[in-house]
Parts: structure tokens; sequence; C-alpha cells
């Protein structure tokens, strides 16, 4: 026997799993209901009332907290959900920032999806719209921008901060219609315990988070992230021969669709005209290329002239928890010191 609930929506028959909300069954099922502030990574708060459903025998309901019933009959769109959704969509965005032509998240935008479905009147939004968009712009941040006058309180950085990366350093602020996303004392976000992950940048459904440097990738590529002996599962985009963005596969065991400031943002490197990408050794006073046999010849006749204390292993977070092994076994029992480290420690 089936564990699936069925129901009802639009017509058409779904199923879904117990406790699946309505809003998740509809569109894992193909029908698209508008949404802002529901995130599946993320416990659903019903915030922007997009979402807003009616079901038979009930009031109108944000589907994004409702879970699925048995026999539930649900419609998406009628003449009253219309309206509501209309009104609440010109309240979001009366402020928002009109130049979607140059933000990174156009085409890729939930608002522009939500009010391409819902449809704006302009005469109504200028009647009540602000003369001057007011937010500065928080570019404190080397990795991310913050621009408020794009942002529509949907809350989702604020849950990602606090249920993903456990940080907690934004929450709403002010009240009324001055309410922003803010840290403590409304100060820029690098003056904030922010840790740079860019959890947030990765979910805001518009343009107010975005990263510093963007490229829109020709290709992407799921790879392991080259930094520490975690193995977080990542997806590469490259343009040109070049890395031009990283984001987390989402679900993967190992980050389960996270990332660190590392991974997500640091993978400059990989480009760097700065960057060795040949082994060196010194002749003569210069630096000059060298074969592996030659460098590790090397490398094993200079180690013959350090005794004990006078010699030093500093170990990579890169490095596997057996290749780590390996080397203070190596510092202890070849070398005779205790002069160990790992830059996993820090
Ligand atoms: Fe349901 Fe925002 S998605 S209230």
């Amino acid at each position: 026997m089936s564990d699936l609930i069925t129901l009802t929506i639009d017509g058409r028959p779904v199923q879904a799993a117990p406790g699946t909300s309505i809003l998740r069954a509809a569109l894992d099922s193909g029908i698209y209901i508008p949404h802002l502030c529901d995130h599946p990574d993320l416990e659903p708060v019903g915030i922007c009332r997009l979402c807003l459903v009616e079901i038979e025998g009930r009031r109108p309901t944000v589907s994004c907290k409702t879970p699925v019933e048995e026999g539930l009959v649900v419609r998406t769109s009628s003449a009253d959900l219309d309206l509501i959704r209309k009104v609440n969509l010109e309240l979001l965005i009366v402020n928002h920032d009109y130049n979607c032509q140059s933000c990174v998240k156009n085409s890729k935008c939930q608002l522009q999806k939500v009010t391409s479905y819902v449809g704006v009147d302009e005469k109504s939004l200028r009647r009540v719209r602000k003369p001057e968009l007011d937010h500065p712009l928080d570019t404190s941040n080397p990795f991310f921008t913050r621009d408020m006058n794009k942002c529509v309180l949907c809350g989702i950085c604020v849950r990602t901060c606090d249920e993903i990366q456990g940080d907690g350093c934004i929450d709403f602020a002010f009240r009324g219609t001055r309410t922003k996303i803010s840290v403590l004392g409304d100060k820029p976000i690098l003056e904030s315990a922010c840790v740079s992950c860019g959890e947030c940048v990765a979910r805001c459904p518009v343009g107010a988070l975005v990263p510093v440097k963007f490229e829109e990738p020709a290709y992407e590529v799921e790879t392991v992230c080259p930094y520490c002996g975690c193995g977080c599962g990542i997806i590469v985009g490259a343009r040109g021969g070049r890395v031009v963005s990283s984001r987390a596969v989402p679900g993967n065991q190992v980050n389960r669709g996270s990332l660190c400031v590392k991974g997500r943002f640091g993978l400059g490197y990989v480009n760097h005209p700065g960057r060795l990408t040949a082994l060196l050794i010194r002749k003569d006073g210069e630096l000059v290329e060298a074969a592996w046999d030659e460098a590790l010849a090397l490398v094993a006749e200079k180690l013959n002239s350090y005794k004990g204390d006078q010699f030093a292993a500093i170990a990579s977070a890169k490095c596997t928890s057996e290749d780590s092994y390996v080397i203070q076994k190596f510092a202890r029992a070849v070398m005779g010191t205790n002069n160990i480290d790992h830059c996993a420690r820090l």
C-alpha cells in the first residue's frame, strides 16, 4: 500500500509524501504557485502571502505552510486569489529597483517570475512609490554586495544564516515601511559576525545579495572542492578556459548543498597569473623548473643534513587523514621531532 497522499490541485490528481506542503507538492508536479519566501532547505514562515490557495470548504490559506491531506481539493487561481496576490505583490515591490537589465539576477530572479505570473499595475505602483531609492549599497564585503533597494523582505537570508549556517548575524530591523534586513547596529556587514559563507547569497531569490565577481559560465562541471579534506561537492562554472563560478552540489552527502567562503568564492587562484604550475628548485641562486624525480631526490638528500628539532613538518588541510598520519609518523619516527603542525587546526 502506498504511503503517498493523493489530493487534487487545479483538477489534476497529485501525490505527495505526508508532511509535504501543498506548495511543494504542486511545484514538484509541475504546477506553479507564485512564492517568494519559501525555500526547500528552510522551514516555511508564510511571510510573502503570495502562495495563497483556495481549499474546498476552507478560507484561502498559504500553501507553503499547509501540509497535504488526503482528498483535498485545491485551486491555485481565482478572481479573489489573483486580486489578493496582486495587492500583496505591489506592496512587496513598491520600492524595488527597476533596473533589471543590469542586475546579476536578471532572468534568474524569482521576483521577475512572480511578477510576470501575477502582473502589476504600473499606475497603482507609481501612486505609492517613494521618489528615490534610499538604501545605500553595502559593498563592505569583498565577496558579495548587499542592495536593500532590491530586497523583498522574504527573510530567506535571515533563516539561512540562522538555520543552516548557525550564525544568526542578520535579522529584520526597524518597523513598518522602514523595515529592512540588517546586522547588529545597522553597520556594514563586514563589521558583523558574518563569516562570508555566501549561503544567503546562494538562496536570495532577487538581486539584493549578489556576488561581487560574477560572469555567466559557458558550462558547468561537477567536481570536489580543492580546499580542505572534507571533500565537499561543488559545481564549477567555466568560460573561455577560466573558472568563473562555484556552487554547491544540491543534496551532496558531504556538504548537503552548503559551501564555506573558500569553496564558494575562493577559486580565483586557479587562473591566477602568479600561481605555480611547475616544480621549482634553486640552481646557482635561480629558481628553475624541475622534474618530480629530480626535486624529490634533492629533498631526500637535504633531509639528511637536519637532525631532530632542526626539522619541522607542516601539513596541508588539503591532505586526507591518512596523509596527515603518514606525515606525523615521518616527523616523529624518521626525523626524531615532535615539531608537527597542520593548518586545519586554526
Ligand atoms: Fe508562502 Fe511566501 S511562499 S507565504
